[in-house]
């Protein structure tokens, strides 16, 4: 079996951020989100992995390398455009050869791993398995419709009237039939090849499509609340670990992690939480569910449930929350006047004042 991991894309949903960085290279508990999925596949057993990337290729590649220290074979397929999730099936045809696939959605969460369905499906032999998860709004996704049998009948690509609340998750399990699929469907209304017009096109031919549904939480991480849920869930998981430097006046409070070189002064860290390798902490409270990436500086400010990516700095804030702020970003109180927001943001950029 082999592994095809979609890291391209458009990110529309999280810009700015997808403007300059690829969004399955976000850190969650300082880990890329990317790196969740390849680990979950070498568990597995997996070891040929074709990683599809588009624009954020070299960033993607510089993260993942070669894939040894996963214990994986990575080879890197150029998508020229995102042009759908059945696409990137098409643009891994050689790659792919004959052999029976797991297609896993490189900005997807799936805690628990994925294991067990790739043994389901090894056991079971169907055409393809999908996993099925019952959401709050379906009609933001993929919806299944079963039949009395718990059979798949029909899939629909966010549906303004959903059929049932089960949405498809970001992992799908195919044998070679969905080579044909994929060559015999036609753009959907959004211009793109649609998965799930694939998946329909196996039932339509009387293929086995096998609905597994998922009882563990799954997260796709491609808007900002989500993937603040997807950080919230990876930082509760975490056991504390310091390593860097806490001076005796700071505090921290339960699940900590604090990387290598990251300094912690005067300051109180309330876990869940991570502080990257050579960040600095200093006069500050960090609340739970917060991801401080490396070489970020905290000063004077307060922070919680927020994701910082490298290198951004915060000071004199009072205080940010809910918030996900790019590379090297600035953002600090200023007593100057005339008193005022003096904004440089990004374009797509969204900001609350209150
Ligand atoms: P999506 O999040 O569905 O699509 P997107 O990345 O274009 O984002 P948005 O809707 O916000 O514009 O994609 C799921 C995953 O698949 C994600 O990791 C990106 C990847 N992908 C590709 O690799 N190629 C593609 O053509 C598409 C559409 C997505």
């Amino acid at each position: 079996m082999k592994a095809l991991v979609l890291a391209g894309g458009s990110g529309t949903r999280l810009r700015p951020i997808t403007y300059t960085s690829a969004k399955q290279l976000v850190p969650l508990a300082n880990k890329p989100i990317l790196f969740f999925g390849l680990e979950a596949i070498a568990a597995t057993g997996i070891r040929e992995v074709g990683i599809v990337v588009g624009d954020t290729h070299e960033a993607i590649r510089a993260a993942v390398g070669d894939g040894s220290r996963f214990g994986l074979d990575v080879t890197y397929l150029r998508q020229e455009a995102p042009l759908g999730l059945a696409h990137a099936v098409l643009v891994a045809r050689d790659f792919l050869g004959d052999e029976p696939f797991v297609m896993y959605l490189g900005d997807n969460l799936v805690v628990g791993g994925i294991e067990a369905f790739v043994r389901e499906f090894e056991t079971e032999r169907p055409d393809a398995l999908v996993l099925l998860t019952r959401v709050a709004h379906p009609e933001q996704f993929g919806v299944a419709e079963l039949g009395p049998e718990g059979e798949l009948v029909r899939l629909v690509e966010k549906p303004a009237n959903p059929p049932s609340d089960l949405a498809l998750v970001g992992v799908y399990l195919f044998d070679r039939h969905v080579h044909e699929a994929v060559r015999s469907i036609t753009p959907s209304g959004r211009g793109e090849l649609e998965i799930t017009d694939a998946i329909q096109w196996l039932v339509d031919q009387g293929r086995v499509v096998r609905p597994h549904l998922l009882t563990t939480p799954w997260i796709d991480t491609g808007k900002l609340q989500d993937l603040l849920e997807a950080n919230r869930i990876v930082l509760e998981a975490m056991e504390r670990d310091v390593r860097g430097a806490v001076d005796d006046a700071s505090r921290i409070e339960g699940k900590v992690l604090v990387e290598e070189g990251a300094k912690v002064v005067r300051s109180t860290v309330r876990g869940p939480a991570a502080i990257g390798r050579d960040a600095v902490v200093e006069d500050s409270y960090v609340g739970p569910f917060s991801s401080i990436a490396a070489h970020c500086e905290v000063i004077g400010s307060e922070l919680e449930h927020s994701v910082l990516l490298e290198g951004a700095r915060i000071e004199g804030m009072r205080r940010i929350t809910d918030s996900l702020i790019g590379r090297g970003a600035r953002v600090a109180h200023s007593d100057a006047r005339p008193v005022s927001y003096r904004l440089m943001i990004g374009d797509h950029s969204d900001v609350a004042v209150p």
